[in-house]
């Protein structure tokens, strides 16, 4: 097996990650014949045969979402089912965080953690791509996403070609590392409104967990 994919969104199939791992494979294909299996970690049969299809893979990689700063549980799961092996230094390991908030700045404590345990695991670490503001792609029309799912499709293409990130986009999807103080101060008039927690208080109301949404479990 030479590349390997392994997408860690709890939202299985239906997920962000899988749109944009879509994409990413789209521009993939086109240089690269051999198929790319993905795997989902939030299948449990999948998530078992894991570590072994982790062992195999001469080049992996692993798409997920933030999660409260860090990341989904079965990612960490995974990670400990890897962990204490022994791996060719030859074999690649690299990452997609992706996340609701816009800036990236949120997913570099995440991306420091990442690069520390593909090098304990003695592995070649490739680099972390971070992308933030995706939450809601799955609502938006084509004309919105376009731009989005072309330059995955390019880091796709280039990943084919050369087995590693193009530079240029991965920076470039790093954008906007912080918002604006002008943005910011927007954001916050806005926020007085409950326009800000419109989309998620509707998830919240869907999934039954609104009534609970000040809960504090790890307080008496
Ligand atoms: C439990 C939970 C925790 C989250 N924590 C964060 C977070 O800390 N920062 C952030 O920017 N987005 C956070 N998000 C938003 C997700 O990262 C974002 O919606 C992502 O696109 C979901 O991807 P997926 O559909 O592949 O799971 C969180 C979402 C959930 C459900």
């Amino acid at each position: 097996m030479k590349l390997v994919l392994f997408n860690g969104s709890p939202r299985y199939k239906k997920s962000n990650s899988a749109l944009l791992t879509e994409q990413f494979l789209k521009g993939y294909d086109r240089f690269c014949t051999e198929p790319v299996p993905v795997y989902y970690l939030a299948n449990y049969k999948q998530r078992e045969a894991a570590a072994e299809i982790f062992e195999q893979a001469e080049t992996v990689l692993l798409i997920f979402p933030l999660y409260t700063d860090c990341m989904p549980g079965i990612v960490k799961e995974f990670f400990e089912s890897v962990a204490g092996k022994s791996y060719s230094p030859a074999k690649k390991v690299g990452f997609i965080v992706q996340s609701g908030f816009p800036e990236s700045i949120h997913s570099e404590g995440l991306e420091r953690y990442l690069k520390k345990l593909v090098q304990r695991l003695g592995c070649a670490y490739m680099g972390t791509v971070i992308k933030g503001g995706v939450e809601g792609i799955q609502s938006m029309p084509p004309s919105m996403t376009r731009k989005l799912y072309s330059k995955f499709e390019a880091l796709g293409e280039y990943f084919a070609q050369n087995n590693s990130f193009e530079p240029i986009i991965a920076t470039g999807l790093r954008k906007p590392y912080r918002l604006s103080r002008t943005y910011a101060v927007i954001f916050n008039l806005l926020s007085k409104t409950g326009i800000t927690n419109f989309y998620w208080n509707g998830q919240l109301k869907k999934n039954g967990g609104f009534e609970k949404r000040f809960a504090k479990p790890y307080l008496g």
